[in-house]
């Protein structure tokens, strides 16, 4: 990606990424933050893309690697959006 060096750039850049993405479309959160790193937040990742993959609906969920929710004692966090 190229650096960002005014606030134009910036502002192409996000409508780029809109254009990109279906706003309906399903997306899957999955923290990434330093505790639910620590407790194996990329093997969830990974059974999350196998799933979509054995089920025919990769590229048809994002999934998006996020920080932390703030309840790490809980991760891995994993949220379905737009369910919540
Ligand atoms: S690191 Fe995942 S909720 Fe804090």
């Amino acid at each position: 990606m190229p650096r960002l060096n005014s606030i134009a750039d910036l502002e192409r850049r996000r409508s780029e990424l809109l254009a990109d993405h279906a706003a309906d479309q399903p997306c899957v959160t999955i923290c990434s933050g330093t505790g639910c790193h620590a407790l194996r937040s990329d093997k969830v990742n990974q059974a999350v893309v196998d799933e979509l993959q054995r089920q025919g609906l990769d590229g048809r969920v994002d999934i998006l690697r996020t920080g932390c929710h703030g309840f790490c004692e809980r991760g891995t966090i994993v949220t379905i959006l737009p369910l919540g």
